[in-house]
């Protein structure tokens, strides 16, 4: 009887409150939750990007990889584990946090493909209706023809202002990304794609108090997303001061400072902003900050009592230890990890 390879193996999926369903003895919780028509968070299907993280609630099972290059320390103590990762041995009950399980897939045209960098490209996307989401979250997108498998990326924006069917999104052409090449080639505009979501967790808290918040590369798109909403939205935490850093490699990899320098002027508090150069030019004319982002994290422990982080897993993990080492308490720090193979 399909799944099961062996009647003596009888475990159970139940995803964020399901019935709970037969789950093969080889199939990984991802495959099982697909399988049942569960379309829960995942891209890159191996380990490699940690989209498909979950809480395991109950029962025992099977990890196939070491995940805590992805996970962090905090959320390997809470259980999470990586669905496409884990196969399960008894009666497991798994959690995906953020998970919005009666959102439908949508379509919708590629409208505008435009370069902000050497490799980083802003898409709009007109939907065939509109959605609601929270700055920060991100979409699945994927072409309709089915000819790519989907990968996750973040809102660059909150919203159209005129056209809430508009959504757009920053896509960094990845050598050798199938999809972010396609998503980036202007041979696609007007072509249909699939929206699934929104999902996660990266999203502005009911917080009062200065808060740090710190990009790199194209996880610029979820920050600038949480920092606009929370001007519109007039947010509590605009009145309070806060700290923006955004990490590049080179001063060619910087972009959207017209829309930081908006924020600044919107925010109600001091709003201080720092790009941080890790590998300036010789010939260049940068005389910026210079360094690895973390380095410029102030040194006084109380200074800011939130954070937000949104870059690859390396850079995320620096950045958390020298938060913690200031005291911030780690429960305060919201994190959207993502590394090339999620949206390549
Ligand atoms: S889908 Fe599981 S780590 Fe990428």
């Amino acid at each position: 009887m399909w799944p099961f390879s062996s009647k003596q193996h009888q475990a159970s999926l139940s995803i964020n409150g399901s019935d709970a369903f037969d789950i093969g003895k080889k199939e990984t919780i991802l495959d099982a939750a697909l399988r049942q028509g569960f379309h829960v968070p995942h891209s890159c299907r191996v380990g490699g990007c940690g989209t498909c993280k979950c809480k395991l609630k109950h029962g025992k099972v099977r990890e196939l990889t070491d995940t805590s290059y992805l996970l962090s320390k905090q959320e390997l103590q809470e259980n999470y584990i990586l669905a496409c990762q884990t196969r399960a041995k008894d009666a497991v009950v798994v959690d995906f946090p953020g998970w919005n399980k009666t959102a439908k897939p949508v379509s919708g045209k590629l409208l505008t493909i435009e370069e902000l960098t050497h490799d980083i490209f802003e898409l709009t996307i007109e939907l065939e209706e509109a959605i609601s989401f929270l700055p920060g979250q991100y979409m699945r997108l994927s072409p309709a023809d089915g000819s790519l498998p989907a990968r996750c990326y973040s809102f660059a924006n909150v919203g159209h202002p005129e056209n809430p069917k508009i959504i757009s999104f920053f896509i960094r052409r990845v050598e050798g990304g199938n999809m972010s090449n396609w998503l980036t080639d202007p041979a696609h505009i007007g072509e249909t794609l699939i929206a699934e979501g929104p999902n996660g967790e990266f999203y502005l808290r009911d917080i009062d108090g200065p808060a740090i918040f710190i990009a790199g590369g194209s996880g610029l798109a979820p920050i600038l997303s949480v920092l606009e909403g929370a001007i519109e939205k007039s947010h509590k935490v605009i009145f309070h001061d806060a700290l923006f850093l955004f990490g590049a490699r080179e001063q060619r990899d910087l972009y959207a400072l017209d829309r930081i320098e908006k924020i600044r002027q919107g925010w109600g508090g001091h709003f201080a902003f720092k790009a941080v150069l890790s590998a300036v030019q010789e010939d260049s004319d940068w005389a910026g900050a210079v360094g690895m982002v973390t380095e410029h994290i102030p040194d006084t422990p109380t200074s800011f009592n939130h954070a937000y982080l949104c870059g690859p897993p390396p850079m995320l993990d620096a950045a958390i230890d020298v938060l913690v080492s200031r005291q911030l308490n780690e429960t305060n720090i919201y994190l959207d990890k993502f590394s090339d193979q999620s949206s390549s």
